[in-house]
């Protein structure tokens, strides 16, 4: 990930107490709030799962670009945000360098697969990506991705509704479809272990797939380590809030706000999962 750009101020309604906004499609950028609350207990969000438009793993670039700036548009009229995070892989590959460009003066953050620091875990130099379509077609991963094959040897797999069949387990308590999805790219990838031909780590490149861990450790077994981006992503966002004066203070209390654009069932059962979080979802 590269810095961002950050005009000289930010001319705005926002505050160091405002809240910081943080969206996805769906549930999956909660894998990154959770990260984003522990490293940063003092501050507010408003996470927003743009759920009448999911999924977008599967969607062309201009569609994807045109989601990313529309929900930027709303979390900053409506909520006064200052600062934005890309809870999604596929919405950062595909639009975070224009929206970027777009809103100088927000500082905007997103995720990419952790493929880096997968190479420097990995003994057997080969590794699994598992991401969206968009995501491992996008310009922006294939230069990730160039700039470290010569470190390392990457199996690429694109899991189709993988993210959605997460997304609906939710309200069905359907893991069989997850579980069978991810057998099946598991399957397409190779063989998993820690001997030399081995595939002996995994990165989770969608924001989705953390809350799939349980079963794709268990199809993979205990010597196959899964990487995903949570934990260095809030570390990265509490230290650039640091650096320009933006974090709130340690009297501020807290508040966490849940939108969706569409269905809010499976934001509100996955907040309580996850967060637990009682939170009303409100639909915007
Ligand atoms: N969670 C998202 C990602 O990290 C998007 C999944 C989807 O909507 O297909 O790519």
């Amino acid at each position: 990930m590269s810095l961002p750009t950050y005009a000289p101020a930010l001319e705005k309604t926002s505050a160091p107490h405002s809240p910081v906004g943080v969206f996805d499609s769906g549930v999956g950028g909660l894998s990154i709030l959770q990260a984003l609350q522990r490293q940063l207990p003092h501050e507010s969000f408003v996470y927003l799962a743009d759920s009448g438009f999911a999924p977008y793993g599967e969607r062309d670039e201009a569609f994807v670009l045109q989601r990313a700036r529309s929900v930027l548009q709303t979390l900053l009229q409506q909520n006064q945000i200052k600062a934005l995070v890309i809870a999604c892989n596929t919405a950062t590959a595909l639009a975070i360098h224009v929206l970027r460009q777009e809103f100088p003066a927000l500082p905007i953050f997103g995720v990419e697969p952790a493929i880096k620091p997968a190479a420097l875990l990995s003994h057997t130099r080969r590794i699994g990506v598992m991401a969206t379509a968009g995501t491992l077609g996008s310009a922006k991963f294939q230069e990730l991705h160039r700039s470290l094959q010569d470190q390392a040897e990457f199996v690429l797999q694109a899991c189709d509704g993988l993210a959605d069949a997460i997304e609906q387990q939710w309200q069905q308590s359907d893991h069989h479809t997850v579980i069978k999805l991810c057998r099946k790219y598991l399957d397409a990838m190779g063989e998993f272990g820690s001997a030399t031909h081995q595939i002996d780590t995994v990165v989770l490149g969608c924001t989705h797939y953390p809350f799939a861990k349980p079963w794709i450790q268990a199809l993979l077994g205990p010597h196959v380590s899964l990487v995903d981006t949570g934990e260095p992503v809030a570390r990265r966002v509490a230290q650039v809030l640091e650096d320009e004066g933006l974090l709130a203070g340690l009297d501020h209390t807290p508040t966490l706000q849940l939108l969706a654009t569409g269905e809010t069932r499976n934001l509100q059962s996955a907040a309580k999962a996850w967060l637990q979080s009682s939170q009303p979802v409100s639909k915007v």
